[in-house]
């Protein structure tokens, strides 16, 4: 387990460790009473005693426990869900997710519509999804879309441009690239475009002010991290140190 995302703070003792998989609150408050957890060697037997995870050695029936404070997790999102961490009637990406993820209260980096799937990024640590979602990192975001209708290099031109919205914003330039066609009773445009801001159903909104509709849309990639492509659909991984390493030095940059 790496060392990232380990702070200095004291937290409840109870909390780190149902955190780490260790058992509910009131297990860990049995286990404190029977003696079985130490603290840099002494039992500790107050399941609300406080440590500070980043130096205090913690022990249960004399294993230790490796505490870290922060999850980052790639989802391929399934259509059919939406990202956000609750709502009264349909499944969110949070119900996707397995116990043992759950329990360290990730949510979702940014949105993709209920009917957008691929990559999105699940955490609990707040400041590198500030920064990554700051309007003033620009990450970039690659997307593939299926669009409705003839996109041409009229279209490229417009989007490196900018196009206007229907509410009169302009967007920022974006790389359009047609990667094929298909002639059958409608004309579809496979497409990939990338996109260094994230104003709401931005995607689709661009391709309406062209004059053309977006019918499937994938997130392949977010600054450098790029979508694993054999996490099936509605699956989740933890990244790699690597992977993590990619997105922290794109949220950085300006
Ligand atoms: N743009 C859209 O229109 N929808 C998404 O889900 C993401 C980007």
């Amino acid at each position: 387990m790496s060392g990232a995302g380990n702070t200095n703070k004291k937290q409840r003792i109870d909390k780190i460790l149902s955190h780490m998989g260790i058992g509910s609150r009131s297990d860990i408050r049995k286990q404190a009473k029977q003696g079985l957890i130490t603290v840099n060697g002494a039992v500790v037997k107050d399941s609300g005693f406080h440590v500070d995870s980043a130096q205090d050695v913690i022990e249960v029936g004399g294993e230790p426990v490796l505490y870290r404070e922060f999850i980052y997790l790639m989802m391929n999102k399934p259509p059919g869900v939406l990202s956000a961490t609750e709502d009264k009637r349909d499944r969110t990406v949070l119900d996707l997710l397995k116990a043992e993820q759950a329990l360290f209260e990730p949510f979702p980096v940014g949105r993709l519509d209920k009917d957008t799937v691929g990559l999105l990024l699940l955490t609990n640590d707040g400041k590198l999804a500030h920064e990554l979602l700051s309007p003033r990192k620009h990450v970039p975001k690659t997307y593939e879309a299926t669009v409705e209708g003839e996109v041409d290099a009229a279209d490229v031109a417009a989007f490196a441009a900018g196009v206007e919205l229907e509410d009169g914003y302009v967007t920022l330039p974006a790389s359009l690239r047609i990667l094929s066609r298909e002639r059958g009773s409608r004309v579809l445009s496979y497409i990939s475009l990338t996109i260094t801001e994230g104003k709401f159903h931005q995607v689709k909104r661009m391709f309406v002010a062209v004059g053309k509709k977006v019918v499937f849309l994938k997130r392949v990639s977010m600054g450098d991290l790029k979508l694993d492509e054999s996490l099936p659909q509605g699956a989740c991984r933890e990244l790699t140190a690597e992977e993590l390493e990619l997105l922290r030095r794109g949220g950085a940059e300006e």
